[in-house]
């Protein structure tokens, strides 16, 4: 079973970490941005310790062990939504159904806990497994620039 354990919930260098994932390259090459230095990565961890956060991230931990972070950035509680990303470092464990229940998990959060009405992300196009388990969620296209699409999912109607 998937665990999701917030960063906040952990030792701070273990946040440091994940940059050494993030970089690595079976999980960069999935990414528009292929490098991410560490001022850029402590700036970011910083802004998940503050009040009412842009960003909040989640280790996926099964049976125990950590392989990958999920996390949801550019959160707007007045436009209730929020872009959202994944990635399974340990490529041993992709392909084993962690990606639909962590993605699952993360939309309950977003609706439940986070009360937003919208989840968008980004992709590269030739991503064609993570695009396949965006449209398995109903994900639609909200455009395609160059090889980057984008996609959103509503959560729930919005009455305002
Ligand atoms: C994208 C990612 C999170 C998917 O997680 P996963 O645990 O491997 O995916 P799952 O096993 O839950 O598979 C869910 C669905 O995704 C699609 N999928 C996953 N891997 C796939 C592959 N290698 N080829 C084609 N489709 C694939 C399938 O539709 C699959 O459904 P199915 O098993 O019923 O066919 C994972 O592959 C990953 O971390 N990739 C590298 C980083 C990345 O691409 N992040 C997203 C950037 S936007």
């Amino acid at each position: 079973m998937v665990e999701l354990i917030n960063f906040l919930d952990t030792l701070y260098e273990k946040q440091l970490a994940t940059l050494t994932w993030r970089n690595a390259e079976q999980v960069a090459k999935y990414f528009q941005i292929k490098y991410i230095e560490e001022k850029i990565h402590k700036n970011w961890l910083a802004k998940l310790a503050m009040p009412n956060p842009k960003a909040i991230a989640f280790f996926i931990r099964i049976n125990g062990q950590d392989i990958g972070v999920t996390y949801f950035h550019s959160i707007d509680h007045e436009k209730k939504q929020t872009d959202w990303g994944i990635y399974i470092y340990d490529e041993t464990m992709r392909r084993k159904g962690v990606g639909k229940e962590a993605l699952s998990e993360c939309l309950r959060y977003a609706e439940n806990v986070l009360k937003l009405n919208m989840v968008f992300l980004e992709i590269l196009e030739s991503n064609v497994a993570a695009k396949s388990l965006y449209e398995k969620f109903g994900f639609k296209l909200i455009w395609q620039k160059g090889n980057i699409i984008r996609m959103g999912k509503t959560l729930k109607p919005s009455y305002q």
